[in-house]
């Protein structure tokens, strides 16, 4: 059976439109399901129009506290009868109830090699750092800050004439490659989880 994707997003949306993308022309086997944002001027959420999906302002300013604003989240995506729900550059981090609720279900773009540079502004972090090599990791998101188990990652090389700008476009190009193919995987029920590793199945 199809599964029913759902998004977290914050921002201009890139990350979410790449997924939406290949599900709507069927490269992902999956449904769209619905977008939540915590910020009423996404980008994403003009994007999610583009594709007839419904998204939905949780305003984290209307809620005493995250597990009062996360309850409404879950009722919000099992209304959509949600199987997977990826995080495509949501800025918060979840909670307890949230991550456990969707055990193994929320993937993550991450624009670092993990473990390394994890938080925000990655690609700075990494620049300033003065590593020669950077990238992308897809996870899975666990209780930890960017810490659960690695779907997949992809190299970008930093060199001597490059940006933080120059090396965020060519992480970037990256994302939108790994996070389509890793719900792609998880579409096609091809992820095996064994503690921190994932196994990706061949078919
Ligand atoms: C991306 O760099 C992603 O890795 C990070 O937030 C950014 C979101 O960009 N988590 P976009 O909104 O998908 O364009």
């Amino acid at each position: 059976m199809k599964k029913i994707v759902s998004f977290l997003a914050s921002g201009r949306g890139s990350n979410f439109t790449a997924v939406a993308k290949n599900i709507a022309k069927d490269k992902i086997n999956a449904h769209l399901g619905i977008l939540l944002t915590d910020n009423l001027n996404a980008g994403a959420v003009d994007h999610a129009k583009k594709f007839g999906m419904k998204s939905y302002f949780m305003d984290p300013k209307g809620y005493p506290d995250r597990e009062s604003l996360e309850k409404d989240m879950i009722k919000q995506l099992e209304s959509a009868g949600t199987d997977l729900v990826v995080a495509a550059g949501y800025m918060r981090m979840l909670g307890k109830k949230f991550v456990s609720h969707y055990k193994n279900r929320i993937i993550n773009i991450h624009p670092a090699l993990l473990p390394s540079f994890p938080g925000i502004h990655s690609q700075k972090q990494a620049f300033d750092y003065g590593v020669k090599i950077t990238g992308c990791t897809t996870h899975f998101i666990d209780e930890g800050m960017d810490s659960g188990p690695i779907i997949m990652q992809a190299v970008v090389e930093i060199n001597s004439d490059d940006s933080i700008q120059s090396i965020s476009d060519k992480i970037l190009m990256e994302e939108h490659r790994i996070l389509p193919e890793s719900v792609r995987l998880f579409c096609e029920e091809r992820i095996l989880i064994e503690g921190r590793k994932v196994i990706i199945l061949s078919r």
